[in-house]
């Protein structure tokens, strides 16, 4: 049990690895990026509109001169998007040592659709991702002790969001339920993070998949949540996007472990507090359940995994 809390002081010089972090220019994704770059990672942040992520960069960069940042078009709400960033990716770089899946959007009020029509929390969070990863995994398996690390949430047990994968309506066509699509983008984060794990290990491949979630953070992700949650709640019972980080940084830097460790706040509910080992749901375990996704996602997505 630990006893210590852990902090930015527990990530290790992070000099010579370069990191690629979705949606780096909000939120937890532009406090990791400010941490880390401060480490010495080489940090390749994505944005979907490059004006704010310009903005984000040069925020950085004023703060710290000697941040190594580059910045990169992505949306991955469009898979013509993610190819076409994949491939300006592969005519860049050749290694990537951890590859941090941050991106989400959250509740919008009204049924609203990716390029491709998936419905957009199930698209951008789950499906983007996957595809994302799935077109990196070359670079990831040819950087030695690479990483790739998932933003989930706790919601994606909270009961009252009847949190599944709900394949008879993937997309929430029939009825559209915005808490239910959130938190099914989060538990499908978890179920492929692990599976991910489980395969590459099978596979004898040495990147190792890891999970985070940041309680409840006070970030711009809130916006669609109505006046109760993003202005009351987030000022009383949120914590500050510094702490909220942390987890998502251990999971991307701690050199203690070993593949599907999940971390999050272990205060009040794990809403708040310094990052520790947690539980996922029972569901997010479930093998059967993983593989079934991955099946769906490979053929949504149109691309097979290569090991
Ligand atoms: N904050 C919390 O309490 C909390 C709790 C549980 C889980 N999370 C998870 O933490 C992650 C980060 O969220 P956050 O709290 O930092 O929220 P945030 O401040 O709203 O940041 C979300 C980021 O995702 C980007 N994004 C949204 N749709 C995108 C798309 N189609 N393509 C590319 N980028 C897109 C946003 O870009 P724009 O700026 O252009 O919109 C922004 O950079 C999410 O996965 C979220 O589900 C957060």
């Amino acid at each position: 049990m630990e006893n210590v809390n852990w902090t930015t002081n527990n990530i290790p010089s992070q000099q010579g690895k370069t990191f690629l972090i979705t949606g780096a220019n909000s939120g937890l994704g532009f406090e990791a990026t400010k941490v880390l770059s401060k480490k010495g990672a080489h940090i390749i942040m994505t944005a979907r509109n490059l004006q704010k992520g310009n903005e984000a960069l040069e925020a950085i960069k004023k703060e710290n001169p000697n941040a190594k940042l580059d910045l990169m078009q992505l949306d991955l709400a469009d898979f013509y998007s993610i190819r076409n960033f994949s491939n300006e990716f592969h005519s860049k770089y050749s290694k990537l040592d951890v590859l941090v899946n941050n991106t989400g959007v959250m509740n919008p009020p009204k049924r609203e659709v990716t390029k491709q029509h998936f419905q957009v929390q199930f698209g951008t969070n789950h499906l983007g991702h996957f595809l994302l990863t799935g077109l990196l995994l070359d670079i990831l398996k040819n950087t030695p002790n690479s990483r790739v690390s998932v933003q989930s949430s706790i919601v994606h047990k909270t009961e009252s969001m009847k949190p599944d994968i709900h394949f008879d309506d993937l997309n929430f066509e029939k009825s559209y339920n915005r808490d239910q699509a959130y938190a099914q983008s989060k538990l499908a984060n978890l179920l492929f993070a692990y599976e991910l794990d489980r395969r590459l290990k099978t596979n004898n491949i040495n990147t190792i998949v890891t999970v985070a979630h940041p309680g409840y953070t006070k970030t711009n992700l809130q916006a669609n949540s109505g006046f109760l949650m993003s202005v009351i709640l987030n000022n009383i019972l949120a914590q500050n996007v510094k702490i909220g980080t942390l987890p998502i940084l251990r999971a991307a830097t701690d050199e203690n472990v070993k593949g599907s460790e999940y971390f999050g706040p272990t205060k009040m509910m794990e809403l708040k507090g310094y990052p520790k080992l947690v539980k996922s749901s029972d569901k997010s375990y479930d093998k059967d359940l993983a593989k079934k996704l991955w099946k769906v996602s490979e053929k949504l997505t149109n691309l097979t995994y290569e090991f």
